[in-house]
């Protein structure tokens, strides 16, 4: 069975795109699921730029347009087989999308992948709810501030409206400042679990000038590791965390235990 499970919010800039790519990359490396991530924000498409993919002749704009089918813009992103659907970072290719077949292009994929994660546009415009309807899960991204939380009040009504499941929220970029709001005040306001809190982490900002998901910049960093626990959640999986920086070494020349 594939999970559609649709990357969500009210506001930009809350850490969408960033989930997805580490999201994906965890779920393909470490939890050995397939996993296709595809930029359903084509107006301002940033998922490829993410990953390093600049060269894409066919993306999901030509299939919008119908002048292509979903399975030419399939990318393998190189070391995990985590593969990308990009959007076209071009404004020429905007023109003729039509976003109301998302869902019917995304239903081609069916039996293609366990998983796909939709990085959506965002707010509550036709981009962003085209999303929303494709996807049987949503994930919200938020904040700890109080407007981006508000906005997604709103997404969370308009998910429930349309009968899509809301696995919880993502709660980013968490300083622990005291002017932030808590976990407690987050999951008060929305009605809804925080499911995973990411730190404001620097190395997520270095992964991106280097064109990589922050978990394979830097899987020892604080983010990452949040990362592999939010996967883990979300395919249901229990994951052991390795105790300490050599734990890797030490199990290589641990003598193999023999049967009596
Ligand atoms: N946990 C984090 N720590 C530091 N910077 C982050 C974190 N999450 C995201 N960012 C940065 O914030 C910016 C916006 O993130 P992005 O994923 O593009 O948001 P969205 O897709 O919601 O617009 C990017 O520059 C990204 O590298
Ligand atoms: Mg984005």
């Amino acid at each position: 069975m594939t999970r559609v499970i649709g990357i969500i919010s009210g506001k930009g800039g809350v850490g969408k795109t960033t989930v997805v790519a580490n999201l994906g990359s965890v779920i393909a490396q470490k939890f050995k699921k397939d996993v296709i991530v595809i930029d359903c924000n084509i107006s301002t498409s940033h998922l490829g730029l993410y990953l390093g993919l600049y060269y894409t002749p066919v993306t999901l704009n030509q299939v919008l347009t119908g002048d292509a089918h979903i399975d030419d813009a399939i990318y393998q992103y190189h070391i995990h087989g985590l593969r990308v659907i990009p959007a076209s970072l071009s404004f020429s290719d905007l023109k003729g999308v039509d976003i109301a077949k998302l869902k019917s292009t995304i239903k081609k994929l069916f039996g293609k992948a366990d998983i796909i994660l939709l990085d959506a546009a965002p707010g509550l415009g036709r981009e962003a709810m085209a999303t929303v309807k494709a996807a049987d899960e949503v994930v919200f991204v938020n904040t700890p501030f109080v407007p981006s939380t508000m906005d997604i009040i709103k997404c969370h009504q308009v998910a429930n409206e349309m009968g899509v499941k809301s696995l919880g929220v993502v709660l980013n970029m968490v300083g622990k400042d005291k002017y932030e709001l808590t976990n407690k005040e987050v999951e008060e306001l929305i009605e809804l679990p925080v499911i995973s809190t990411i730190p404001m982490d620097k190395n997520v900002l270095r992964s991106l000038a280097l064109k990589m998901p922050v978990v394979l910049f830097s899987p020892n960093s604080p983010s990452s590791k949040e990362f592999v626990r939010l996967a883990a959640k979300i395919v249901g999986e229990e994951y052991i965390e390795p105790k300490g920086m050599f734990s890797g070494i030490l199990e290589f020349f641990r003598p193999k235990r023999t049967e009596k």
